[in-house]
């Protein structure tokens, strides 16, 4: 079996990165000693034992959870706790709702859906910098939309100083023929 034009086309684009050789061969005291140590990823092991104990002691699946529920965009209970979580963390001008929220398997997912969804093929999504390598591949591999990096040198990526580096980076990216479809804000530690 061969693969579409496509994806031969966006498996010569990606190359193979080193992370997935590495998480395959992770060490591990008694079953894998020469295995890699890797510090290559953002998981925090520091709260397995803190999350293992509140999932276990707060979680029940009910049969619904194995069907088709309420549809494909998320649960309406958890959209709805997705809903107080982030108007309450957020606290945006106005309150999210529920039909605001569509939920994903994935971060990746999500972001990819996001940008097929707002960005017409050769229109480009702002970043700020330094961020998550994965960002250009999930943006722009099958939406043949474009990353735009925003470069900060040393300003509050958050900051009220950043929205003139969006807008340089807006107006010049529109110099060079690339209309910018959107803004993407990420949290500025991620990783
Ligand atoms: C921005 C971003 N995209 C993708 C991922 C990968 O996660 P997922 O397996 O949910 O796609 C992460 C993980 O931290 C992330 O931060």
């Amino acid at each position: 079996m061969s693969l579409s034009a496509r994806a031969e086309t966006n498996a010569k684009r990606t190359g193979t990165a080193l992370i997935w050789q590495i998480i395959q061969n992770l060490w591990e005291p008694t079953t894998n000693p020469l295995g890699y140590i890797s510090l290559g990823v953002a998981e925090n092991l520091l709260m397995h034992d803190d999350l293992l104990a509140h999932i276990h002691a707060n979680t029940k699946a009910t049969s619904q959870a194995l069907t088709y529920g309420d549809g494909t965009g998320g649960s309406k209970r958890l959209r709805a706790s997705m809903t107080r979580f982030l108007t309450k963390h957020l606290r945006p001008v106005e309150p999210i709702q529920s039909q605001h929220i569509t939920v994903t398997n994935g971060c990746s997912s999500a972001i990819e859906h996001m940008s097929w969804a707002i960005a017409n093929p050769g229109e480009g999504f702002l970043l700020g910098q330094p961020y998550y390598g994965t960002f250009k591949d999930d943006i722009t591999l099958r939406t043949d939309a474009h990353l735009v990096p925003v470069p900060f040198h040393g300003i509050d990526p958050l900051g009220r100083e950043a929205v003139a580096k969006y807008e340089e980076a807006l107006l010049k990216s529109q110099e060079n023929g690339v209309k910018i479809a959107g803004l993407l804000l990420c949290h500025p530690h991620n990783p």
